[in-house]
């Protein structure tokens, strides 16, 4: 039996730069090979599969192992009790904190994603992950496991801010994981409410398209440069919030294709322009009073020492 799970385990296809992407049995489960991300920050783990019976509301678990040289262990893991459930939402928000760390669960199991997000990176986070779904229709994990590699931080975290109504460029410099590495796709997620935003992608003639999202996101950045920014136009209050944008990048690593996602985090904050104005009118008038004080304080000074002087 076992002889036999081991031979059709290795039923495992390599999409060529697409990441891992396993199948048994009518499961499917895929993701990227590496993670690459920044001390202090936030990464997503993405995970999705497919179960073997399609459009079922499904209930269950999710689990994420993390593999040392020794051990497994479970950094995280949660309930799901399915759509419409007085608890369904118990995956959903769940936050699970370990050593320090920040677990979230970022994916909907309704719609085949276990993906979840670790903030307060560090580097002891660096290691193997792996995700696991335990449903009611059957469990089913990845033979392969996912890289996360966390870089020392390489500055603050960046903060843009604009007005409502106006364009503001979203930075996000990224340093491409080493040797050729070939960029595919830019996607800009919010984090709180976790939403997906803008995903654009490389066309073979060297062109960007924006494939999937908002037309108010423009990519303005040379991703061959190391410059993914992106513009968003006609701003609202409503999008202040972190922004993470995540570049894969296709490369090969021990001759065989590899799927890395390099990702950064931005902040945004927009403000209203009837929020800044009172504020600027009220500093100017408080200078202008300040000043006059400040002129009568001379004159009386002026005239006491004249005065004193007579
Ligand atoms: C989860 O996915 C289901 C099916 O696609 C969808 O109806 C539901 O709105 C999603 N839930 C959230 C919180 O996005
Ligand atoms: C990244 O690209 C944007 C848009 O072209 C540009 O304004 C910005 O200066 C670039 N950043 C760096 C560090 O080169």
């Amino acid at each position: 039996m076992s002889s036999l799970y081991v031979c059709l385990s290795t039923v495992l296809l390599w999409v060529s730069g697409r990441g891992y992407e396993y199948y048994y049995n009518d499961w499917t489960m895929r993701g990227p090979d590496e993670v690459i991300a920044e001390e202090g920050q936030s990464a997503v783990l993405p995970c999705r599969f497919t179960a073997p019976f399609p459009g079922r509301t499904v209930s269950g678990s999710v689990i994420w192992f993390k593999k040392d040289s020794l051990s497994r262990h479970v950094p995280f893991n949660c309930i799901y009790y399915g759509l419409g459930h007085s608890r369904s939402k118990l995956c959903e928000n769940v936050i699970q904190k370990d050593g320090g760390n920040r677990y979230r669960f970022v994916g909907n199991l309704s719609d085949n994603d276990a993906s979840i997000m670790m903030e307060g990176l560090n580097q002891m986070d660096s290691g193997y992950y792996k995700c696991h779904v335990d449903l009611d229709i059957g469990n089913f994990e990845s033979l392969e496991l996912m890289s996360l590699r966390v870089r020392a931080a390489g500055g603050n975290v960046p903060v843009v801010s604009g007005t409502e109504g106006g364009s503001v460029t979203l930075p996000c410099m990224f340093t491409p994981p080493s040797g050729i590495t070939l960029q595919l796709s830019v996607t800009w997620m919010r984090k709180e409410p976790y939403q997906h935003k803008v995903t654009f992608r490389a066309q073979s003639n060297g062109s960007w398209t924006r494939v999937n999202g908002g037309n108010r996101y423009e990519l303005v950045g040379n991703p061959k440069k190391g410059n993914a920014s992106t513009r968003i136009n006609e701003l609202s209050v409503k999008n202040s919030s972190t922004y993470l944008c995540l570049v894969e990048h296709k490369g090969w690593n021990k001759n065989k294709p590899n799927d890395y996602l390099v990702q950064n985090e931005t902040r945004l904050q927009v403000f209203q322009i009837t929020e800044l104005f009172p504020i600027a009118m009220l500093s100017i008038s408080l200078g202008l009073k300040l000043l006059a004080l400040l002129v009568m304080w001379i004159i009386l000074l002026r005239d006491k020492t004249r005065k004193e002087q007579e």
